[in-house]
């Protein structure tokens, strides 16, 4: 199991115990964070799963995939370490994971 630390924009923390093989877009989802809406249901197409990787984590969570690359140009804001929630694959070595949700979504 790892923890994963998600924090709004109002620097609101939500800490949620994700299961490894899920995904950081789902735990969310499932814990009802705000801010992550996901509307593509996980299939790398929508960009509403926009997150801010903690500049600490942005090695262990490496670089986005060529299908993910170009789905985070439609995102809101984007930034060097901004990642789909959804492409973020939870492992025992994310275990304190800590991602800042942005303002707005696609
Ligand atoms: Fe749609 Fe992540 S949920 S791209």
């Amino acid at each position: 199991m790892a923890k994963i630390t998600y924090i709004t924009t109002d620097g609101e923390r939500f800490e949620v115990t994700a299961e490894p093989g899920t995904s950081v877009m789902e735990n969310a989802v499932r814990n009802m964070v705000p801010g992550i809406e996901a509307e593509c249901g996980g299939a790398c197409a929508c960009a509403t799963c926009h997150v801010y990787v903690d500049e600490a984590w942005t090695e262990k969570t490496g670089e986005p995939s060529p299908m993910e690359e170009d789905m985070l140009d439609f995102a809101y804001d984007l930034r060097a370490n901004s990642r789909l929630s959804c492409q973020l694959r939870v492992t025992d070595e994310l275990d304190g994971l800590v991602v800042y949700i942005p303002e707005e979504q696609a």
